[in-house]
């Protein structure tokens, strides 16, 4: 099966280059052509006999620099292709870009380019948050270069932080997205309706945990990233819906093509996600603090020495279950929870599907690492049963979630 488009990607000097190997299968597995500039520094991580291996095309290092020019010269081969992709994109690389700097093959294939261009950075924790690193993020985003990551997490440095490059799925669906917004320029509106079959629809998502106050200081929450929601999100946009994606306080970037509206409180959550309707669909991926504080402090509480404290909880409203059971016609078409369960999770995300009178619930056994992690393993309950999905990127669930919806919608 071939798409007929192609992609060159330039893999710089990091751990994560072995992610890139992932990300050629990928790309080769959905037809679509990939070419690949090895930096010297990608070359002391991955060969470029694996590169070929899986590519099947011949690998472009400095070391053929002279023998490639008589063949394909610089210019062309930067834009023979329909999108260049930086994956791993080392600070190094990233400041190289920013400055216009063209000292080596990759470089000058990204700046000679004239097709869009994606980046995959990765790297250490504080290199991602030095001033120069997002000075540099911000000037390439000015000059529109499509970001997709960096996740945050354990790094092989033994760190903990913002810097880990994106799941191969994750970059993989953002050059899909880049790949058709080239479709639709080069062949008008409304071409490519088989992929973007969510076009002309509108998707309300929640996402993240809440922020419920105590004082002006302190606030109850959770270990919620928001990282599903905002994957979901992402993946009904790059199927050409209009999503409107209504997020608790996270620590991720909006993500491209989606509008975000941030909020803290489950009231909040509601207020903002009634607004947000009339829509096609919900999707609540939110996880919202059941209970808030009565009596939240206006001003900050003092510690009563000896004395212990209690707070006042009141139970939050009920998004999920409010938006379904509004009447026909003000209700979406289709409302998806998803339920965050330890033990008995089919049982207790079917009985929650019934109470909250939703349209399916996708159920996760958080008990194992989920919140704030990669992956996921979820089963989806529907009218019609349960269908279990096996463990994958939190990235992978949500384009499977969103073929989904796009059959239920269309
Ligand atoms: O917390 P619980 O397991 O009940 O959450 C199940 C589903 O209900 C999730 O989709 C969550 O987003 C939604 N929910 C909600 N409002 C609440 C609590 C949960 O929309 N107050």
């Amino acid at each position: 099966m071939r798409s007929g488009k192609s992609v060159l990607l330039i893999i710089g000097g990091g751990v994560a280059a072995y992610k890139a190997l992932l990300l050629i299968r990928l790309l080769k597995t959905a037809g679509i052509g990939v070419r690949v500039v090895l930096t010297r520094a990608g070359a002391e991580f991955v060969t470029p006999l694996s590169i070929g291996a899986l590519s099947g095309e011949k690998v472009f290092t400095d070391l053929f620099d002279l023998t490639d020019e008589a063949e394909m010269g610089h210019i062309q081969l930067s834009r023979a292709a329909d999108l260049v992709v930086v994956a791993p994109a080392t600070a190094d690389l990233m400041a190289k870009m920013s400055a216009g700097l063209a000292g080596d093959l990759a470089t000058t294939l990204l700046l000679a380019t004239d097709k869009d261009v994606l980046i995959a950075p990765a790297m250490n924790v504080r290199m991602w948050e030095h001033a120069a690193t997002q000075a540099n993020l911000a000037t390439l985003r000015a000059r529109g270069v499509a970001v997709v990551g960096p996740d945050e997490g354990d790094m092989a440095c033994g760190e903990y932080g913002p810097g880990r490059m994106a799941e191969p799925e994750a970059i993989f669906a953002a050059i899909q997205e880049k790949l058709e917004e080239s479709r639709i320029d080069l062949r008008g509106p409304g071409a490519g309706a088989e992929a973007a079959d969510l076009r002309g629809k509108r998707i309300v998502v929640t996402s993240g945990p809440t922020h419920e106050p105590i004082d002006p200081v302190r606030y109850i929450a959770n270990r919620s990233s928001g990282k599903q929601g905002q994957a979901v999100a992402s993946a009904l946009a790059a199927r050409g819906a209009e999503v409107v994606l209504i997020s608790g306080p996270v620590r991720l970037d909006a993500p491209p093509g989606v509008e975000r509206r941030d909020v803290e409180t489950a009231r909040d959550m509601l207020e903002t996600t009634l607004a947000a309707l009339p829509a096609d669909a919900l999707v609540c991926a939110a996880a919202v603090a059941d209970y808030r504080v009565a009596d939240a402090a206006d001003q900050k509480l003092k510690k009563a020495d000896g004395a212990g404290r209690s707070l006042n909880l009141i139970e939050n409203p009920d998004i999920l279950a409010t938006v379904s059971a509004l009447p026909e016609g003000e209700r979406p078409r289709l409302v998806v929870g998803f339920a965050a369960e330890t033990q008995d999770v089919i049982a207790y995300a079917s009985a929650k599907r019934e109470r909250k009178r939703c349209d399916w619930i996708v159920a996760n056994d958080v008990s194992q690492g989920v919140f704030g992690g990669d992956e996921n393993r979820v089963t989806v309950i529907d009218a019609d049963g349960a269908e279990d999905w096996p463990r994958m990127g939190k990235d992978a669930v949500a384009v499977k979630l969103a073929e989904r919806i796009a059959r239920a919608l269309t």
